[in-house]
């Protein structure tokens, strides 16, 4: 498997101090560590504000999740000896408070809904890659409990991106077929005003 192979590289076939990236290692967990935190106060917010019955069971399910990778984290910092520290991640302060706005400009409904989805799409694309660097990190770097441990909470976030993909798609198909019943309401007027023509 290719992600094997490339765990055997060591630091040195990079070309880079390992000192330097298990300090690059620790400042990413620190970070990805507060945006987690973040997230716990953030999608409880969303869930206030979904309509969409779908959308609010998977911004519950994700906020489960999401406290249960904290935990995760925490095992991850443990498992390198250190303490669990978080740093203020500036990139998702921006993408929650973006959140915020975009709930505040919408009528509640579809559209709020349609907000929503896209506002948590951004979230979980920043944590894939997120973590996907960090996993690949910690396997450059032998750190093998680390390793599993992030992507597992990669896995749950690709799972999470996908659950809102499916939400919207859902939603689109289902307001076409809205659209289309409504013109079949039509139908019979345009056939009297045919035949009224005659
Ligand atoms: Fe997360
Ligand atoms: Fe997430």
């Amino acid at each position: 498997m290719k992600t094997k192979s490339a765990s055997k590289k060591s630091t040195a076939e990079y070309g880079i101090e390992e000192s330097k990236l298990m300090k690059l290692f620790e400042d990413e967990l620190k970070d990805i560590y507060w945006a987690e935190k973040a997230l716990t106060k953030a999608l409880p917010k969303m869930v206030k504000n979904a309509t969409n019955e779908d959308l609010i069971m998977a911004l519950e399910n994700h906020l489960e999740e999401t406290e249960g990778q904290i935990e995760k984290l925490e095992q991850v910092f443990e498992s390198i000896g250190k303490k669990a520290q978080a740093k203020k991640c500036e990139a998702m302060a921006g993408l929650v408070k973006e959140a915020e706005e975009i709930m505040k400009e919408t009528d509640k409904g579809a559209m709020r809904d349609a907000g929503i989805i896209s506002a948590g799409q951004k979230v979980e694309h920043y944590e894939i890659a997120s973590y996907g660097t960090l996993r690949q990190f910690a396997k450059t770097l032998g750190l093998e409990d680390a390793a599993e441990l992030l992507e597992e909470i990669l896995d749950e976030e690709k799972a999470a991106d996908q659950k809102l993909t499916d939400i919207a798609e859902a939603n689109i198909n289902m307001q076409a077929a809205e659209e289309e019943e409504g013109e079949e309401e039509e139908a019979p007027k345009k056939a009297k005003k045919a035949a009224k023509k005659k």
